[in-house]
C-alpha cells in the first residue's frame, strides 16, 4: 500500500516533511513530489496548493504518475456548524462544491453529467479513529504548552460528516450564513476537499480521507484566526492525525 499525503500550504504539512524519511524528490511541473516513509508506511508528500484545479491537479499525479492507492489530505477549514471552535476536528465522509452551479441546466451543485453533488471519502472511519487516539494520546506532549495555551487548546472535539469546498476564502458573517443556509448540515468549509474526494471517485474509486482542523469561524475575523492558526498550531494538529492514520 502506498499513501498520497497532500496539504494545500507549506504550514499545515511542515510537520509531516521534518518529520518523514525522504529517498528522493520528483518535479512535475509546478508541484514537487517527495518519496519516502513515516508512520511505517510508503507515503509520497506533496503540496497541492490551495484551490479546487490545484488540488484536483495534484491528486491526479499522485494517481496516476506515482501509483498510489491511497490519498490523504490534511489542512484546515473554516467553521460552519457553530459548536465548533478553533482546534476542533472535522473528518469529511461525503464532500460537495458550493460553487458548482450549473442551473438551469443541471441542478445546482450537481458534477454535470456525473449525476451526483456529493463524493465520499472512503477513508473516514479510520480518520476520525486516528483523530481521537492522537487528542487522547500524543496531543498533550507533542503540542508546546505556550501554544495550545495561546489557542485554548485541550481536548479538541472531533466531528464525522459533510465538508464544503469552493474557490473562495469565506470571511464574513454573511457569506458564511448564506453556505449554512444552503447546506445546513456542513460541519466546514475550506477549498480543496471536494475536488480531492471527486478526483478519487472518477479514478476508480480511490479510499481517501480529508481530515481537517478547524482554524477560524469563517467571519470577519477568519483571515486573522486563519493565518495565526496556520502559522503557530496546524501543522501540529494536521500531521500528528496523519501519523497516527498510518501507524495503525
Ligand atoms: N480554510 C480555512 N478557513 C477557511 C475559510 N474561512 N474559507 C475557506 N477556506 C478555509
Amino acid at each position: 500500500m502506498k499513501f498520497g499525503i497532500l496539504g494545500a500550504l507549506p504550514q499545515e504539512v511542515a510537520l509531516i516533511k521534518r518529520c518523514m524519511t525522504a529517498h528522493r524528490s520528483v518535479v512535475v511541473g509546478t508541484r514537487t513530489f517527495h518519496e519516502g516513509e513515516w508512520g511505517g508506511r510508503r507515503i509520497v508528500l506533496a503540496l497541492s496548493r490551495v484551490g479546487k484545479v490545484s488540488a484536483a491537479l495534484t491528486t491526479t499525479l499522485l494517481l496516476e504518475r506515482f501509483g498510489v492507492d491511497r490519498v490523504i489530505f490534511t489542512g484546515v477549514a473554516g467553521a460552519l456548524d457553530p459548536r465548533l471552535r478553533p482546534g476542533d476536528v472535522v473528518i469529511a465522509d461525503r464532500l460537495l462544491q458550493h460553487d458548482m452551479d450549473a442551473r438551469p441546466i443541471f441542478p445546482r451543485f450537481e458534477v454535470p453529467l456525473l449525476n451526483r453533488s456529493e463524493f465520499p471519502a472512503a477513508l473516514a472511519p479510520e480518520a476520525e479513529a486516528a483523530a481521537r487516539a492522537y487528542i487522547a494520546g500524543a496531543l498533550e506532549a507533542e503540542i508546546p504548552a505556550e501554544r495550545r495555551a495561546a489557542f485554548g487548546i485541550a481536548t479538541p472535539s472531533v466531528r464525522r460528516g459533510l465538508v464544503i469546498s469552493g474557490d473562495q476564502f469565506v470571511g464574513g458573517a454573511a457569506q458564511a450564513a448564506a453556505l449554512r443556509g444552503l447546506q445546513p448540515d456542513a460541519l466546514g468549509v475550506e477549498m480543496e476537499g471536494a475536488a480531492v474526494a471527486q478526483v478519487c471517485h472518477e479514478m476508480g474509486g480511490v479510499p481517501a480521507a480529508i481530515v481537517r482542523v478547524i482554524s477560524d469561524r469563517a467571519d470577519g475575523s477568519a483571515a486573522v484566526d486563519f493565518q495565526r492558526f496556520v502559522d503557530d498550531i496546524a501543522e501540529y494538529l494536521t500531521g500528528g492525525i496523519v501519523r497516527v492514520m498510518l501507524e495503525r
